[in-house]
């Protein structure tokens, strides 16, 4: 009997001790990182899937008015992958924009929304890019006009419009906004730029007539007339689980991509947080007119 209280004494105070072990980083998590991966759009960028290129091994063509930008290779190859690559240069890559030799990004690589993310869930991201095959692929170089195809053009860009700290910043402390703001960066492709590259902040995802492979984006904010406004938050999620639109359209371009390899494959809930936030933004009337622009237009007059 004494024997029996003494061993639940014993459970109790493992228990205690548990409890008040000081949190430890946790491990990288693979299984969590695929559904970040899923969430952030890494897939469609980073997989030349026109060319029926392998997984994740780039190589894609993403056009822009600099130029055609070609995606790296993010496959745990040593040589032409990031295979040799320490926890550190790969947080460093998606915080700060620079590789590990200190080379800066350019922006085509989305890191400015990244750049908010939280570290174990770079850390998860890179645990799933690990577990992938790697793939021996040479990186292709970007075809950039001039001055762009100099990398130090991208430093104007980074003064007036990039900065990055350590600690992931506040942004997304709620679900929705980490989701579009962070991981989605749906701003990259919904927010029209200015002449220096920056995001028009005045116009946070009202549309823009150049966006990537010289398409129009939409306004996605809840304006009546020219946003979403005529949505509801269920259009919205069975949009980003199906690609069909609320008048029976299908998505076409790189938001087909982005729902096909990144928002089709998250939970009902995570979908509706992203309807949420949308549907909770600033309406914005902005009127973007969808006609298909020349690959390489000159003028551009949305500056
Ligand atoms: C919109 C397209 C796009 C998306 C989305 C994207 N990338 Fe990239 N990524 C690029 C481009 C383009 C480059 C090359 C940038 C350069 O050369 O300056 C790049 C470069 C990189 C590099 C540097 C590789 C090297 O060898 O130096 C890493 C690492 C990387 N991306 C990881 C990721 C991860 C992880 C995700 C998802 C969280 C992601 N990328 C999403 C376009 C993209
Ligand atoms: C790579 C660029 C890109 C990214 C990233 C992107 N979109 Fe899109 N989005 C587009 C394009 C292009 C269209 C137009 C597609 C069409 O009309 O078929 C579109 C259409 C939409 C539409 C339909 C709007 C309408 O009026 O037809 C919604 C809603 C939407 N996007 C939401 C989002 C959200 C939310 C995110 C972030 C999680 C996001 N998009 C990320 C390019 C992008």
């Amino acid at each position: 009997m004494r024997y029996e209280r003494l061993l639940g004494w014993a459970a109790l105070l493992v228990l205690v001790l548990f409890a008040l072990a000081p949190v430890r980083a946790q491990p990288a998590d693979a299984v969590r990182g695929e559904y970040l991966v899923y969430a952030a759009g890494c897939i469609n960028c980073h997989t030349d899937k026109a060319d029926k290129g392998p997984f994740l091994a780039g190589g894609r063509a993403i056009a822009s008015p600099y130029g055609n930008f070609y995606s790296s290779n993010i496959t745990p190859d040593v040589e032409t992958g990031i295979g040799a690559w320490s926890d550190t240069d790969f947080t460093r890559a998606l915080r700060h924009g620079e590789s590990p030799s200190g080379r800066t990004y350019y922006p085509a690589f989305p890191y400015a929304s990244y750049s908010a993310m939280r570290r174990q869930d770079m850390l998860d991201i890179k645990a799933y890019l690990f577990a992938q095959t790697p793939v021996r692929r040479e990186n292709r170089s970007h075809e950039l006009r001039f001055p762009f195809s100099w990398r130090f053009s991208i430093y104007p860009w980074r003064w007036l419009f990039f900065s990055s700290t350590e600690d992931a910043p506040d942004v997304g402390t709620e679900r929705g906004s980490y989701l579009v703001e962070v991981l989605g960066h749906c701003a990259e492709c919904h927010t029209p730029r200015n002449i220096a590259g920056g995001l028009k902040r005045g116009k946070h995802l009202a549309g823009t007539r150049y966006g990537p492979d010289g398409h129009s984006v939409p306004n996605i904010t809840p304006d009546s007339e020219t946003g979403i406004g005529g949505w509801s938050e269920a259009d919205l999620v069975f949009f980003f689980k199906t690609g069909l639109k609320p008048d029976g359209d299908d998505v076409q371009g790189s938001m087909r991509e982005t729902i096909e390899d990144g928002l089709s494959h998250l939970t009902a809930q995570d979908l509706a947080a992203i309807a949420a936030y949308l549907k909770a933004q600033p309406a914005i009337r902005h009127a973007v007119r969808a006609t298909r622009l020349p690959p390489a237009a000159t003028s551009f007059d949305e500056w």
